[in-house]
């Protein structure tokens, strides 16, 4: 029954995904997502990768069409997108060069590491999570000037001209929006002790317009990035979060910098996948997985079978256990990276693996290093017709972050604070534990999982993916590229399988409810996994772009979200 269930919703989903297919030239009978030639803009909204392609049609480049496109999803996809976050991108220029830009947010500078402790060394409840004292200093502004400074072909007054205009105009809320704006209203409503632009009165299919936020644009188009961070907007930011309790000042506002940083890229058969560092987690587990997973036959176990998901599993357990102790922001922490993401480490990982029995949470830990002393997000691809790719995730962390409005600014702040480990061996929202490495200090960058990610294959654009989803978004963004390399599914159907989750701890696995084969499920159980169906009823809302062996580009939009490909 369940099979049959699963079955039917993936032809579902494969059927409303592909409804925006252009015509191709590929003849094949398999179900891929939409086809362009040369352009893509995959995001969160269908707005904001219509205003990416639309800079993309003006001249600009990747670069350009991200500061657009991540501009637009803070107006139409405020759950996320934001002026008010942070995030990561990784780029592979035309001619093969590839870097990161980190634009994490930071503790202030008032910070202290037991600042969310009681007297008695207790986590005061919902401190790191809800309100003023739960924001970092946003980062996103810098990160998309940064990156378009420095690699951008338009002018700022050019991009934004879209995006200021949808935000005065208004867009449509979608049925999912709908959903989500009821499920945070009250909690939204007691942070900011009143109704905001948001609230449960708007229902599926009203316009919604944030004239607030149009101004802020238009004020950042026409002074730059120090608008945001020296300028009006800085002084009315900081003004508002002073009457919510938040410590953070001008100054922490003024030295916010964006930075770039070294990819982490590894090799995986024939790939070459590209990543991002730490301060987020994202490449290092990566690799660390893929690394300690390349031995196994995985096409030959099948896709989603028992043999695959016990490997998996067991990888992403050893992964994840490492990542809880050893990873934080680098400028603070000394990370081996090299011995993490080595052959002979990970190897020695995967020692006692059994296909009999799964290896118990507390006998793996974190692996000995020598020398080591010491819900929401959004993703978008885009490449563009310069042979350009990027793939950006960025970050309110929770749904509407601190759920503090600033009413006068049009946008929502972060509660990306929570992403510290406020005590050493106390899981966070996502169930993270960390350790020494994530405490908090002032001006250090919280630990991230975000895992934007680029793959080539034979020195060529391959595939550009990523994913929101907290904790879960590395092994979501695992699979997609399992099931694209391993299980040959092309990006669509990629994105549209069922995904599970191993964190370590808690020891159990994670898997969509009523998608994954029953008797795979009483098998794993007979073993002595314990399944949870019901944490979480989506594991990730997966875009990425694939390049296909024609050169065409495959958009894949997950429909666990509104998102939408566009490209011509
Ligand atoms: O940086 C991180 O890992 C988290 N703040 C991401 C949060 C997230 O993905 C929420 N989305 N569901």
């Amino acid at each position: 029954m369940n099979r049959l269930l699963t079955l039917f919703i993936l032809v579902l989903i494969n059927f409303t995904s592909c409804k925006n297919e252009t015509k191709t030239t590929i003849s094949e009978t398999k179900n891929r997502g939409l086809i362009a030639r040369k352009v893509m803009v995959v995001s969160a909204r269908e707005e904001a990768s219509k205003i990416g392609v639309d800079i993309l049609k003006q001249g600009g480049n990747a670069f350009d069409a991200m500061m657009a496109t991540e501009m637009a999803l803070a107006v139409a996809y405020p759950y996320a997108g934001n002026l008010g976050g942070g995030g990561f991108l990784v780029y592979r220029m035309a001619d093969g060069k590839k870097g990161t830009l980190d634009y994490r947010e930071k503790a202030p500078l008032a910070s202290t590491k037991d600042m969310y402790l009681d007297e008695n060394g207790a986590v005061i409840k919902n401190l790191s999570t809800v309100g003023g004292m739960a924001v970092g200093i946003p980062g996103t502004i810098a990160g998309i000037f940064k990156a378009q400074e420095r690699f951008g072909k338009l002018d700022v007054a050019t991009i934004l001209k879209p995006v200021i205009e949808l935000a005065k105009n208004g867009y449509i809320i979608t049925r999912k929006q709908e959903t989500r704006i009821a499920h945070y209203d009250s909690m939204i409503r007691a942070v900011n002790e009143k109704e905001i632009l948001y609230n449960n009165n708007l229902k599926a299919d009203d316009k919604i317009m944030n004239l607030a936020l149009a101004e802020t644009l238009q004020r950042i188009s026409d002074n730059g990035r120090d608008e945001f961070y020296k300028g009006e907007t800085a002084k009315k930011l900081v003004a508002f979060l002073k009457t919510k309790g938040s410590i953070i000042t001008l100054e922490d506002l003024a030295k916010y910098e964006a930075k770039w940083r070294d990819p982490i890229t590894f090799q995986y058969n024939d790939l070459t996948i590209t990543s991002i560092a730490p301060p987020s987690s994202g490449g290092v587990c990566l690799t660390q997985i893929m690394k300690m997973i390349e031995p196994f036959d995985l096409k030959d176990f099948g896709h989603n079978s028992l043999k695959t998901i016990q490997v998996v599993v067991e990888a992403e357990k050893r992964a994840y256990a490492d990542r809880s102790f050893y990873l934080g922001d680098p400028d603070f922490v000394d990370i081996s990276l090299k011995t993490l993401t080595s052959d002979v480490y990970l190897q020695n990982r995967m020692k006692n693996f059994s296909f009999e029995n799964p290896t118990p949470v507390d006998s793996i830990s974190h692996g000995n290093v020598a020398g080591y002393e010491s819900d929401e997000t959004t993703h978008y691809s885009i490449v563009d017709q310069f042979g350009n790719a990027i793939a950006v995730t960025t970050t309110l962390n929770g749904g509407y972050g601190s759920k503090l409005f600033v009413d006068e600014l049009g946008f929502f702040l972060n509660n990306e604070m929570d992403d510290f480990s406020s005590k050493p061996g106390e899981p966070n929202y996502y169930g993270l534990i960390g350790a020494d490495a994530n405490s908090i200090a002032p001006e250090k960058r919280m630990l991230s999982s975000m895992t934007p990610t680029i793959i080539e294959k034979d020195g060529e654009f391959y595939m550009s993916v990523g994913t929101p989803g907290g904790s879960t978004i590395i092994t979501s963004v695992l699979q997609t590229i399992l099931n694209v390399h391993e299980f040959e599914l092309t990006m669509q159907e990629a994105i549209n399988a069922p995904r599970f989750h191993n964190q370590w701890l808690p020891d159990e696995i994670l898997m969509e409810p009523n998608a994954f084969d029953i008797n795979i499920i009483k098998q794993l159980e007979a073993l002595g996994y314990t399944i949870n169906e019901s944490r979480s009823p989506i594991i990730g809302i997966v875009d990425g772009i694939l390049m296909l062996e024609n050169g065409t580009l495959e958009g894949g939009a997950d429909k666990r979200g509104d998102d939408t490909a566009v490209g011509f």
